[in-house]
């Protein structure tokens, strides 16, 4: 819903005209734009935040394919502004209500030689700018190709920042921690053998969301917003003069986007406060998506789910029904090869916990054929999206489910074949339908069908709203796996639950996993364009899977809190159930944490070192803390000041035990209960690579 305030049309004091220069500016609070066109008509801007410089004078134009460059011999034709003040609710989320507060500048460029029009629009938020080009319906231009975007980000300094390689397929990667004139990404491409398509043309290329900090406390955040009908940008970094450019995923051929007039690119972002917690509170993404498209929004609800999923990725059971894809007997029929996780039975053991447990959904991995021979082929054909294998009976299961007041969550992995999945979407989507499915889970690992094309390029860009919009005309909710990083359009497609699109949980089952700070910096990176499936809650933090020397790299009370630090609607308890029956009092946590909310405090955040967070639950009332910390322990203050000063609280404190640790000891906890109010003041006591989580109930 959109309830719109009040929307004025800004005097002319905002901007400042001198014929001369013609500098314009326009702040909120302390952030500050200023846009310029040079002698050269170049169109050109900065950006401050509270006087100090953010983004020093950077260009802005585009190079086309077989048509002049859109760079320079620009003037101002014309110019207009808004100020506006709105706020709006979103279907699900953080907060119950979003104020969006800005002021918008939009320019109007003519170029004189070749009379194209350009416009570049502002909008200057108290935490950050977002910008975006757009190209009016004209005859000077109607069809295009852009073969580079010229988009300058030029920081005022060697900031820390955190980053993972600008790569084509994958957002899967660690993250480094370093200067920005240290950043090369050729080692880590090299060594990253756990990630099964990497596709890197340029050494000192970075993703976005890029999160920096500057020597004197500034922290700043590139992204982009409403990635729709365009490839991904990445940056481009100068290692010596600390300049970022604008790199567009190119597509089978090289070239990065086809256009049509008229037509807008997605919003750049630039988020900046000088405090941590401000980053992760912003909404500026999210403000710069169109409301929601979907009218009747009823169907959509957040929900935890378990699934046949771990056991899976820990080997011990497997996607596949035969061992070959050709392994049939005399009579044409598939050759069991008695380890299939998804069968009738192991599925309704699965509907049992999550029954008992009050937990909605139950994802079934491996229930169709093709898993065989789905990986790394490169083949046209490889799933069949109605086809279950011979022991999944969908019919009974969907009855079972049903009967038990739990969902099945449908899994469609596409392994890159995406015109095979195109063909098929909807057959599968009727299946669904009929079957009672009402989410989704799609996947992309391998090389992407059509050859050539990237995850993140223009065409499967376009394909995962084509998908996210197909769900929603089934009323189907969709989570997706390994595709281009989310940029805020849950907003418009609500239905679009999650993504996954980084390093997930996951890698501890199949490679070294993710370091004790990889979640302390995700909320800062992968998680400032929206959800992330990231599969918490690991319980059995060693001696999980064949190989001993696996652990994952946290401590049991950080896998709680991680359900807090990690925003997203769809939660996966993503451990055995027989894992969480061994600890039935931890698991409470997992069944009493909610999935949306009515409000959220950043109460302490440093990028790479602690985050803490807490959320209060739709309608009840009950706040939910989450605190982690990197390998470090620390001790963390949390002052309950948020709390309902007329209230009284019951807390259960489920903390890293004593002597807990995450590399010797990561499954010691202890839960202590006490009575809480609005004067209550904790100090968390964080295990290196540890964590707390808290539930803060309404006493009755
Ligand atoms: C990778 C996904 O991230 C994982 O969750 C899934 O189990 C496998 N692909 C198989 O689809
Ligand atoms: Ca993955």
């Amino acid at each position: 819903m959109e309830l719109k305030k009040t929307l004025t049309l800004l005097i002319a004091t905002v901007c400042m005209l001198t014929a001369m220069s013609q500098e314009f500016h326009a702040s909120m609070n302390k952030v500050k734009l200023s846009f310029t066109i040079d002698e050269s008509g170049k169109p050109m801007y900065a950006v401050f935040f509270d006087n100090k410089i953010v983004i020093k004078p950077s260009s802005l134009g585009f190079r086309l394919t077989d048509a002049a460059p859109m760079i320079d011999g620009f003037e101002l034709s014309n110019m207009d502004s808004l100020s506006v003040d709105q706020t709006w609710k979103p279907v699900w989320g953080e907060v119950k209500e979003i104020r969006d507060h800005y002021k918008q500048l939009n320019f109007h460029l003519i170029q004189k030689n070749t009379k194209r029009l350009l416009d570049i629009k502002f909008k200057i938020f108290e935490d950050g700018v977002g910008f975006r080009y757009e190209f009016p319906k004209q005859t000077a231009l109607n069809y295009f190709i852009i073969s580079d975007e010229l988009t300058q980000f030029n920081l005022a300094g060697d900031h820390k920042a955190f980053w993972i390689p600008g790569d084509y397929d994958t957002n899967e990667y660690p993250y480094t921690t370093s200067k920005i004139s240290e950043i090369d990404n050729t080692e880590m491409v090299k060594t990253s053998t756990d990630i099964c398509v990497r596709t890197v043309t340029d050494p000192n290329s970075v993703q976005t969301p890029l999160m920096m900090k500057t020597n004197d406390g500034l922290y700043i955040n590139i992204h982009e917003a409403a990635l729709v009908d365009y490839p991904a940008m990445q940056l481009h970094v100068n290692r010596t003069n600390f300049q970022l450019s604008s790199s567009l995923v190119p597509d089978a051929v090289g070239n990065k986007a086809y256009v049509h007039a008229p037509f807008h690119t997605p919003w750049r972002t630039i988020i900046v406060s000088d405090k941590a917690t401000d980053v992760l509170a912003s909404k500026l993404i999210l403000n710069l998506n169109e409301p929601s498209k979907i009218s009747n929004d009823s169907w959509i609800h957040p929900m935890k789910f378990v699934g046949v999923w771990w056991e899976l990725q820990i080997g011990k059971s497997g996607w596949n029904y035969t061992n070959y894809p050709d392994s049939t007997d005399k009579n044409g029929q598939l050759i069991p090869n008695g380890k299939h996780g998804a069968n009738t039975a192991n599925v309704k053991r699965y509907i049992d916990f999550a029954a008992r447990n009050g937990i909605k959904g139950v994802l079934v991995e491996g229930w169709n054929i093709g898993w065989e021979a789905w990986f790394g082929i490169w083949k046209e054909h490889v799933f069949d999206f109605v086809k279950p294998y011979p022991d999944f009976d969908v019919k009974a299961l969907q009855e079972y489910a049903a009967k038990n007041n739990v969902e099945l969550i449908m899994h469609n992995e596409t392994s890159g074949a995406v015109t095979d999945y195109e063909r098929q979407m909807d057959t599968a989507f009727r299946f669904m339908k009929k079957f009672g499915y009402h989410a989704v889970k799609t996947g992309y690992v391998g090389k992407i069908i059509p050859r050539g094309e990237y995850h993140d390029g223009q065409w499967m860009v376009n394909h995962y709203v084509r998908a996210a919009e197909k769900a929603a005309s089934y009323e189907v909710m969709i989570d997706m796996h390994e595709p281009v990083r989310p940029t805020g359009l849950q907003r418009t497609y609500p239905n679009w639950l999650a993504n996954e699109a980084g390093r997930g949980n996951e890698y501890h089952a199949f490679s070294n996993g993710n370091r004790p700070d990889h979640v302390c910096i995700l909320p800062f990176t992968r998680l400032m364009g929206g959800p992330m499936d990231y599969t918490p809650g690991i319980f059995k933090l060693k001696n999980y899977g064949s190989d001993p020397n696996k652990q994952v790299n946290s401590t049991l009370a950080k896998q709680l809190a991680l359900y807090v630090t990690i925003y997203s609607p769809l939660q996966m308890a993503a451990d055995l159930p027989e894992n969480y029956e061994a600890h039935t009092d931890a698991f409470q946590f997992i069944k009493d944490v909610p999935v949306d909310w009515d409000d959220t405090k950043i109460i302490a955040a440093e990028p790479g070192d602690y985050i803490v967070i807490a959320r209060k639950e739709k309608e009840t009332g009950n706040w939910y803390i989450g605190a982690i910390t990197d390998e470090n322990s620390r001790n963390i203050p949390v002052e309950l000041s948020f709390l309902d000063k007329n209230a009284k609280y019951d807390a259960t404190i489920y903390a890293d035990a004593d002597n807990a640790d995450w590399k010797q000891n990561p499954e010691a906890y202890k839960i202590t209960h006490i009575t809480v109010d609005n004067n209550s003041h904790l100090v968390l006591k964080l295990a290196a690579g540890g964590g707390a989580a808290i539930s803060v109930k309404v006493k009755k």
